[in-house]
């Protein structure tokens, strides 16, 4: 039997992924609830066939088993308990419950075992942070990590889909002249580098970059990790990408680094720099994989290795991430019996 499914969001950038990646995976989706702020007579198409978008309602969890959720903060806040209440388990996008000791914050690929106890609300962890929780975890359970330093370069589709148009209206005007400040008055994303995601918070860094920290210690289960994390958004469309140094229990050299990566599922190494293969972010885009390459000892510190990472954020750092979540959450539910999970 299959599940109905319903995706409050469904009409921005992760939303629409999401819509397109349950058809490339054949999730088994019997009925559907296509969620956003206002319906006005919008439509989209899922199995070859048009599906209207609905303004989002009590009545549009009813009987629904799996809700993913692909809006803000402020909107999961609201109707987590309704579609909870409704029955229905909840995959979670946003940022809003991921700090909560009872909402398990996962990827299933290196923390995935939560998901067995079948919890009815999992928090999907942010873009970058799921790119670099993934890197680091064959690195944490085979050698042991002591301190990561990471920067990340991510891409303007992270801001969602206003921001992605601002981009691309930006690097119109830009080709003709200074391209003109967003809309809400911060610095221009088209040529240019702007080391602000989110908020400040008073300590000086970006919420960001605290989720950076938060989420990276919550899902490798080493709540005391020293992170120190710097987020800049860079004028790309699709496909975030991070510096990152870690500092191990012992001495690591590329090569062994490199087969811990190859062989830990939802890692793809790419790092063949005299060749001119590294990992980029549009190499990143449009796949699954986290690509992962330019590993070297860091010649600063006895035990340091450094290398780069990237991905998609629209697939990986976020739609593909909950619906792998869902898969697995869902696989002793009607339809799902026998679908491989990722460990
Ligand atoms: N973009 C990424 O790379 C990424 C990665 C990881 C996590 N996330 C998180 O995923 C969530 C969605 O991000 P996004 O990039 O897809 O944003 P987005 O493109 O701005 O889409 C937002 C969605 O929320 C809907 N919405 C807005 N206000 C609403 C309301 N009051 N009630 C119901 N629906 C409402 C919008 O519907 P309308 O069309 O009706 O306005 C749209 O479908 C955010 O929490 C974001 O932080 C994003």
């Amino acid at each position: 039997m299959s599940q109905r499914v319903a995706i409050l969001g469904a009409t921005g950038l992760v939303g629409r992924t999401a819509l397109g990646l349950l058809e490339e995976r054949r999730y088994p989706v019997g009925d559907l609830r296509l969620l956003a702020s206002e319906s006005s007579g919008r439509e989209m198409t899922f199995g070859g066939r048009p599906w209207p978008v609905e303004a989002v309602s009590a009545r549009g969890f009813e009987g629904v088993d799996l809700a993913l959720f692909a809006c803000a903060n402020d909107v999961s806040q609201q109707w987590v308990e309704v579609a909870r209440l409704a029955g229905a388990r909840v995959v979670d996008n946003s940022s809003a419950f991921r700090y909560h000791p009872d909402v398990p914050l996962v990827v299933p690929e290196v923390n995935g075992a939560l998901l067995d106890a079948r919890p009815d609300l999992v928090a999907n962890p942010n873009c970058s942070t799921i790119a670099i929780a993934l890197a680091l975890a064959p690195l944490a359970r085979a050698v042991g990590i002591e301190r990561v330093e990471v920067a990340t370069y991510q891409s303007v589709s992270g801001g969602g889909a206003e921001a992605l148009e601002e981009l691309e209206r930006g690097v119109r005007l830009g080709l003709e002249r200074d391209p003109p400040p967003r809309a809400d008055g911060g610095p221009a994303f088209a040529f240019n580098v702007v080391p602000q995601i989110d908020r400040f918070e008073d300590n000086g860094y970006t919420r960001e970059e605290m989720k950076v920290v938060w989420e990276t210690r919550k899902i490798l289960g080493i709540p005391e990790l020293a992170v120190n994390a710097t987020a800049a958004r860079v004028p790309v469309r699709v496909g975030h990408c991070a510096a990152i140094t870690v500092a191990l229990a012992r001495a690591v050299e590329p090569e062994e680094a490199r087969a811990l990566w190859a062989a830990w599922p939802g890692l793809e190494v790419v790092d063949a720099p005299a060749a001119g293969r590294f990992p980029t972010a549009l190499m990143a885009a449009g796949r699954d994989a986290v690509l992962v390459g330019r590993a070297r000892r860091d010649l600063s510190q006895p035990r340091g290795l450094s290398f780069w990472v990237s991905s998609d954020n629209l697939r990986k750092g976020a739609a593909t991430n909950a619906i792998q979540i869902a898969e697995r959450l869902m696989s002793g539910a009607p339809g799902m019996a026998g679908r491989g999970a990722s460990r």
